[in-house]
C-alpha cells in the first residue's frame, strides 16, 4: 500500500479514539486511562516512522522545507497534550478540556498532511517509491512501540537533524544511557 494510504489509517484510527475518549464521561479510571494508552500507542509510533521515513524522504526535494518544520512542531505540540493527558489521568477534572485539545490539534495537523503534505510529496515521489515508503513505515512502527517516551523522543531530534548528523546523535543517546 501507498504511504498515503498507510498514513490515513493511523489518522481515522487516532481521531476515532481521541472521540471515544471525550465521550467517555461514565468510564471507570481504568478504562480512561487505557483509552489514553491506545491513544498513545497509535499516536507516537506513528510520527516517529512518519518523520523517519516520509518527512525525511520528501524534505531535500520539497519546495516548502516550512510546511515540514511547521508539522514537525505540531507533533511535538501533540506530545506535550498527550503528557498533561497521562498526568492528569482521571483523578483531575481538566482532563477533557485536554483531551479536546489534543483532538483538536491533531485534526488540525491530519487535515494540512493529507491535503498541502501529500500533494507535495506526490510530486517528489514516484507511485513505486511511495509504495516502498508504505512497506518500510509498516514495518518501522512495531519497533517504536517498544520504546519508551524518552527513547522516541530521542529519535524526534535526530528525525530533525540533517541524516549525516542524525548518526551522530542517536550514538550520543546511547552513550548517555538513552535508549535509542
Ligand atoms: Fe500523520
Ligand atoms: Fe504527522
Amino acid at each position: 500500500m501507498v504511504i498515503y494510504e498507510e498514513l490515513k489509517k493511523d489518522h481515522r484510527e487516532v481521531l476515532a479514539l481521541c472521540d471515544r475518549l471525550i465521550q467517555s464521561a461514565d468510564a471507570s479510571s481504568e478504562q480512561r486511562n487505557g483509552l489514553i494508552a491506545q491513544i498513545r500507542d497509535a499516536l507516537i509510533p506513528h510520527s516517529r516512522a512518519e518523520e523517519a521515513l516520509f518527512y525525511n524522504a520528501i524534505r531535500q526535494e520539497a519546495a516548502d522545507k516550512a510546511e515540514i518544520a511547521h508539522a514537525y512542531t505540531e507533533h511535538m505540540m501533540a506530545e506535550t497534550l498527550l503528557r498533561s493527558l497521562q498526568v492528569q489521568g482521571v483523578v483531575d477534572v481538566a482532563w477533557r478540556t485536554t483531551a479536546t485539545k489534543l483532538r483538536d490539534a491533531l485534526a488540525h495537523h491530519i487535515q494540512e498532511e493529507e491535503t498541502e503534505m501529500f500533494a507535495e510529496a506526490q510530486k517528489v515521489l514516484s507511485t513505486q517509491e511511495a509504495e516502498q515508503i508504505g512497506a518500510a513505515f509498516v514495518q518501522l512502527k512495531p519497533h517504536i512501540e517498544e520504546q519508551g517516551f524518552m527513547g522516541t523522543s530521542m529519535d524526534l531530534i535526530a528525525n530533525l537533524l540533517p541524516t549525516r548528523f542524525a548518526a551522530t546523535f542517536r550514538k550520543l543517546g546511547v552513550q548517555n544511557g538513552q535508549p535509542q
